[in-house]
C-alpha cells in the first residue's frame, strides 16, 4: 500500500516540476501577499490546484492543507493528511529562477509517514518516509555526520534573524558560518545531505511537513524550540539539526 502511493506521490512531483518548468517560459503573473516580500505567482497558484486536484482522485478520503487556498479546512489529523507547498521560495523563483522546490507531505493520523522535496533546477527528488528510507532520485541517503555546532555552517531564516527573541550572536559565535538559502525546502536538503549542521526557522505548515520527514528518517532532530512538541496544524519555531548541534544550540539558548 504505501509502496503504490510512494510511487504515485513520486510521479506527481516529476509532472509538478514539468509544469514549472513549462510555465516558467511564459509570462506568470506576480502578487503581492501581505507585503513588498512576500510573494504569489499564479505559478504557485496552479502548481497548487493541478497537486491538490491530483490528490482527490489518488486518495479520495484524504485531506489537504495547502498554502494558496486550494485546500480543505483542516482541523483534524484523522487519517491521511497530504500537506502541499506548490512553490517554496517564491522570492527565489521570481529573483532568481532557481533555489526552490515543490513540498509534499502525507501524515496518517498526524504521524509522518511520506516526505518530497523537489529541488526542481537541478532536477532532484528527496523522498522516502520511516518505512522507505530516504533517497534522492534513486540512491539511498545515509544518515549524515553528526557534526558538531562548532564544525558547522548553520541556516538561520531572516525573520528569526531579525528578532531579538533569542540570543543568536551567541550561537553564531560557536558556529564555523552562515549560510542562507531562502528555501526551506532546499535548506533542509542540506542539513540532510550533511552541508549544514542545522537550520533554524519559524515555518508554517507546509514548509516543515516533507522535511520534517525525511529528517526524522535519517535520525535527525527536528525539534520546537519554544513549545514541548511540534504542532503540524500551526507554525512553529524549530530546529532542524544533527543530534550534537541540537544539544550545543539548546545549551546556548536555555
Ligand atoms: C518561505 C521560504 C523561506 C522561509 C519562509 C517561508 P514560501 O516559503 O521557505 O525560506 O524563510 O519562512 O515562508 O512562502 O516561499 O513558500
Ligand atoms: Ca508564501
Ligand atoms: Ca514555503
Ligand atoms: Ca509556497
Amino acid at each position: 500500500m504505501m509502496e503504490k502511493l510512494d510511487k504515485n506521490l513520486q510521479d506527481l512531483m516529476w509532472q509538478a516540476r514539468e509544469r514549472t518548468l513549462r510555465q516558467m517560459q511564459t509570462s506568470f503573473e506576480v502578487d503581492q501577499k501581505t507585503q513588498f516580500n512576500d510573494l504569489v505567482t499564479t505559478v504557485d497558484k496552479d502548481n497548487e490546484r493541478f497537486i491538490d486536484q491530483a490528490l482527490k482522485k489518488i486518495d479520495p478520503t484524504s485531506q489537504i492543507i495547502s498554502e494558496e487556498g486550494f485546500g480543505d479546512q483542516v482541523s483534524s489529523l484523522k487519517g491521511r493528511v497530504y500537506i502541499v507547498d506548490p512553490i517554496d521560495g517564491t522570492l527565489n523563483f521570481v529573483k532568481q529562477k532557481t533555489n526552490f522546490a515543490i513540498m509534499l507531505a502525507c501524515y496518517e493520523d498526524g504521524q509522518p509517514k511520506l516526505g518530497y522535496i523537489m529541488d526542481v533546477m537541478n532536477k532532484r527528488l528527496y523522498h522516502g518516509g520511516p518505512e522507505l528510507g530516504v533517497w534522492c532520485n534513486d540512491t539511498q541517503l545515509t544518515a549524515p555526520q553528526n557534526l558538531s555546532l562548532r564544525d558547522s555552517l548553520i541556516d538561520i531564516n531572516h525573520g528569526i534573524l531579525l528578532s531579538s527573541k533569542y540570543d543568536l550572536q551567541t550561537v553564531l559565535k560557536h558556529a564555523s558560518g552562515l549560510r542562507l538559502y531562502g528555501s526551506a525546502g532546499i535548506e533542509m536538503i542540506n542539513v540532510l545531505e550533511g552541508r549544514l549542521g542545522m537550520y533554524l526557522s519559524y515555518l508554517k505548515p507546509w514548509d516543515l511537513a516533507a522535511g520534517r520527514v525525511l529528517a526524522e528518517t535519517l535520525g535527525l532532530v527536528v525539534k520546537s524550540i519554544d513549545k514541548p512538541s511540534l504542532d503540524v496544524l500551526s507554525s512553529n519555531f524549530v530546529l532542524v539539526a544533527t543530534k550534537q548541534v541540537a544539544t550545543d544550540v539548546f545549551a546556548l539558548v536555555n
